[in-house]
């Protein structure tokens, strides 16, 4: 049973005519049994959902009765199960492709994490389309998955990685994209929203730049679609990521969506079953896109998940989920200031809701340990963004993140135990 059932797929646009509905996070919550249990004697207060957010029970049971009805291998069988588990597949593809506004699902890969289809572009587009002393932008927020990937193909290939400044704010300058920009810029690789800081990025504008100069965008959006409706027409993305496990799905399902025009023109990144028209031991040719990508069996019980938690989401709306957690970021932000020995780190005008915070005297560890004793979960360290770390000049930050079903209560109860941090260490 699902406690609470969001009303049916209005889709997001008609809440901008329709009448403000109040946000019901208190139940909502209801929908994700892992959050009714206590932890150290207090109730959960779950703030780190931007490292992954919980399932709500819609996924859960999606994945066990797939399991126990459905499940076969998929593209393989002329049984009955695998037809089915095919079906069941290929719909979720239509699923996310309606969900980011994608011309076709013949542009929607499925990978296994986000950090996958990143390495999936670097490894195809890249070796194919770049050589030596063409430029690859990056900013200076990036999360790992969106370094270390385009350093491996600098070492090989002999790129130039050029890094986007930020401001004191933890923000993205135009006019700094725009001075980073060359002709000998190929690629342009951003985050959608900084996991660290919480900024949301002006990737439209950076898309804009960036084609005006002939390069491609890839947007890392495993923070983007999770807070806010994503439509990569629109933006006019070339390629963008996203993984499942942030999004209240399971782990171990990405997504890549590329624009067709450039996946066809790219090579397999795996060799394998299923990606294949043909094979002899003279030469193999290959499906096209997105089959050329899947080699293997695919995570298709995860695919299953998310097709689920993509449902789940529509059908509370995206527009709406932004909504409560920008309101929830302004409450915290403005509660967390008069806290004395408390920083935020990343106040960009535009944010998505995470909040980095550093205490003086305390440590971020000593931060996390201490609030989850009283049953509050934060995320504590350099969160894969180790040369911001730098930049910022420190080891790492604490870290609070909103989903859907954070409520203000868990903001108080984070504000108090904080308060009880700085007693002890001020
Ligand atoms: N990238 C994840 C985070 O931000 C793990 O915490």
């Amino acid at each position: 049973m699902i406690a609470s059932k969001p009303a049916a797929a209005p889709a997001d646009e008609l809440f901008a005519c329709a009448a403000p509905q109040l946000f019901a996070a208190q139940q909502y919550r209801k929908d994700f049994p892992i959050l009714s249990q206590e932890i150290h004697g207090h109730p959960l207060i779950y703030l780190d959902s931007a490292a992954s957010a919980q399932k709500p029970r819609m996924v859960i049971e999606a994945m066990q009765r797939f399991m126990e009805n459905d499940y076969a291998n998929i593209h393989r069988g002329v049984h009955e199960l695998s037809v089915r588990s095919t079906d069941k597949f290929e719909a979720v593809r239509e699923t996310v492709r309606r969900f980011i506004n994608a011309a076709s699902t013949n542009e929607i890969i499925f990978t296994r994490v986000g950090t996958e289809a990143i390495n999936l572009v670097a490894s195809s587009w890249g070796r194919k389309f770049l050589k030596s002393g063409d430029e690859i932008l990056i900013t200076a927020l990036e999360h790992h998955a969106n370094i270390v990937p385009w350093q491996l193909l600098r070492a090989e290939l002999g790129l130039k990685l050029r890094i986007i400044p930020i401001t004191k704010e933890g923000d993205i300058r135009l006019e700094d994209v725009k001075a980073a920009l060359s002709p000998r810029t190929k690629l342009v690789a951003v985050a959608h929203v900084s996991n660290a800081l919480g900024t949301i990025l002006p990737i439209k504008e950076i898309i804009t730049l960036a084609h005006a100069q002939g390069a491609l965008v890839l947007i890392d959006g495993c923070q983007g679609v999770v807070h806010m409706p994503v439509d990569v027409r629109d933006l006019d993305a070339d390629f963008y990521v996203f993984t499942g496990h942030k999004l209240y799905g399971p782990t171990g399902i990405g997504v890549l969506y590329g624009k067709f025009d450039v996946l066809k023109q790219m090579p397999p990144y795996q060799g394998g079953g299923d990606m294949i028209a043909s094979v002899t031991f003279e030469e193999t040719t290959y499906k096209d896109p997105p089959h050329r990508f899947e080699a293997g069996t695919p995570p298709i019980v995860e695919v299953i998940g998310l097709g689920a938690a993509i449902d789940y989401v529509s059908n509370i709306g995206m527009s709406r989920i932004a909504q409560h957690e920008t309101e929830l970021l302004h409450y915290a932000t403005e509660k967390l200031q008069r806290i004395n020995s408390l920083k935020i780190l990343g106040t960009a005008p535009k944010k998505a809701g995470v909040i980095s915070f550093v205490m003086e005297g305390a440590h971020p560890h000593d931060i996390g340990t201490i609030l989850d004793r009283q049953g509050i979960a934060i995320r504590a360290g350099h969160h894969c963004a180790q040369p911001l770390m730098d930049i910022l000049g420190v080891p790492g930050t604490a870290r609070a993140s909103f989903a859907l079903y954070t409520t203000k209560d868990d903001v108080n109860a984070l504000v108090d135990a904080l308060g009880k941090v700085q007693e002890i260490f001020g």
